[in-house]
């Protein structure tokens, strides 16, 4: 008799581990760091600052921050064996396919890559968190014909991550902007990507390859993808007052719109709000074409509001209003994922360390509803 078992969809509501990490409030709309509010954070923080939040569970002192900063900044350097590796593969490459091969390459130039010591594993992660900005930089140059950049150490790690994409050396805006999109991507606590991350740690595997696993995970467009997803949307809605009829025909049609909705939040995620509101301060700044996005994203979120939001619970999420503001610092929709996995390198890697301290390997199991106890017949004999 077959038994009967609850299964839990995508594990919706099932609880894995507990944390102190990240908390979100999905029905209030809050989300916290270590328990600061992420209003906090990007007013006020840096992303150094976030990541050793994250890693260490508490705020740096002056000395700790500077410290901390610089030892990030040692470890900005590629390999030449990870430039030949973003080099090799061709212009067509999707970055993020380029950025999990590279990534996974790290491990190679480190001589230990497993260890079960928590201060060597959170050096592993300052390496990590580093180095994949420069490699999501690499990427960005190659894609586009041009050199790799070494890395400018006067510079923070927001203005030198826009600085070796660019080759310019960001204004003050653009850098704030910049550091606040990495801390907004730092952390979400156990989502699709940090979850891969963990059951592939789970089996005692190295921090790199957890990593690995995180991007692989963070690719899809339900998850990581959906910011570039959104602004292609935004493009082929192609003029502000087309908006309404396009989102209109998209719901009707049973298509999702991309940056809306979340498994968590059931009201305005409160990294949305966050960048809602520097819309405005770009748009003076911002060419016709990023005002027209800016328009369209605008007359969108309304309109998905009033037809899903209070009473589906389906409100825009952090990557809705990313990609007018990613375009606006000169990184292009490719690249948004890349960038994406760069800033939550430090929230996979503080959830891996957090997890090993209590580690059990993820196992979980599947209500088998096939046959058994066929008879094996011979190939000449099947018809
Ligand atoms: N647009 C239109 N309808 C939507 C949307 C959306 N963006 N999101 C959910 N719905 C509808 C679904 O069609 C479904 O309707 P139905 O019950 O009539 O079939 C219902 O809401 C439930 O949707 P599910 O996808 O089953 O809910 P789940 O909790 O699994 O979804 C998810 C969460 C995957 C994020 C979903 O909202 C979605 O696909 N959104 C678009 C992709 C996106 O923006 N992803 C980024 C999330 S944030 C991040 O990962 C950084």
């Amino acid at each position: 008799m077959e038994e009967t078992v609850e299964i839990k969809e995508g594990l919706q509501g099932v609880y894995i581990t507990k944390s102190s990490i990240c908390k979100v409030d999905g029905q209030e709309g809050k989300l916290y760091y270590r328990g600061y509010k992420i209003e906090d954070l990007a007013n006020y923080s840096s992303y150094e600052e976030v990541c050793y939040l994250l890693l260490y569970g508490k705020l740096p002192n002056s000395k700790e921050l500077v410290d901390f900063t610089e030892k990030m900044k040692k470890e900005r350097e590629i390999s030449e064996k990870t430039k030949d590796i973003i080099r090799k593969f061709s212009k067509e490459a999707q970055t993020l396919d380029v950025l999990r091969t590279a990534m996974s390459s790290l491990s190679a130039d480190d001589g230990k890559p497993y260890s079960d010591n928590e201060s060597e594993n959170i050096e592993k992660a300052i390496k990590i968190i580093a180095k994949t900005a420069t490699i999501s930089a690499a990427i960005g140059r190659i894609k586009d014909g041009k050199g790799i950049l070494e890395p400018d150490n006067s510079l923070n790690h927001s203005a030198n991550f826009l600085y070796m994409l660019t080759d310019k050396k960001p204004d003050k805006d653009s850098e704030k902007l910049m550091d606040i999109m990495f801390i907004l991507h730092a952390e979400h606590s156990s989502n699709a990507s940090t979850f891969a991350t963990l059951v592939a740690c789970s089996t005692l595997a190295d921090i790199y390859a957890g990593v690995t696993a995180g991007v692989a995970a963070l690719k899809g467009p339900l998850h990581g993808g959906a910011d570039e997803a959104a602004v292609k949307m935004m493009k082929e809605i192609g003029s502000p007052d087309n908006t309404e009829n396009y989102i209109e025909e998209a719901l009707a049609g049973k298509k999702k719109i991309m940056g809306f909705g979340h498994r968590v939040y059931k009201t305005y995620d409160p990294r949305a709000k966050i960048l809602k509101s520097y819309l405005d301060k770009i748009k003076g700044n911002s060419g016709g074409e990023i005002n027209k996005l800016i328009e369209i994203s605008l007359r969108a979120e309304k309109m998905m509001i009033d037809k899903l939001g209070k009473s589906h619970g389906i409100w825009p999420n952090v990557d809705f209003f990313s990609g007018p503001l990613y375009l606006h610092l000169n990184i292009k929709p490719e690249l948004f994922d890349t960038v994406f996995a760069s800033s939550r390198t430090v929230g996979w890697c503080a959830h891996v360390i957090e997890y090993w301290r209590n580690n059990k390997l993820f196992r979980p199991l599947e209500q088998y509803e096939g046959s058994v106890d066929l008879v094996y017949k011979n190939i000449s004999e099947r018809s």
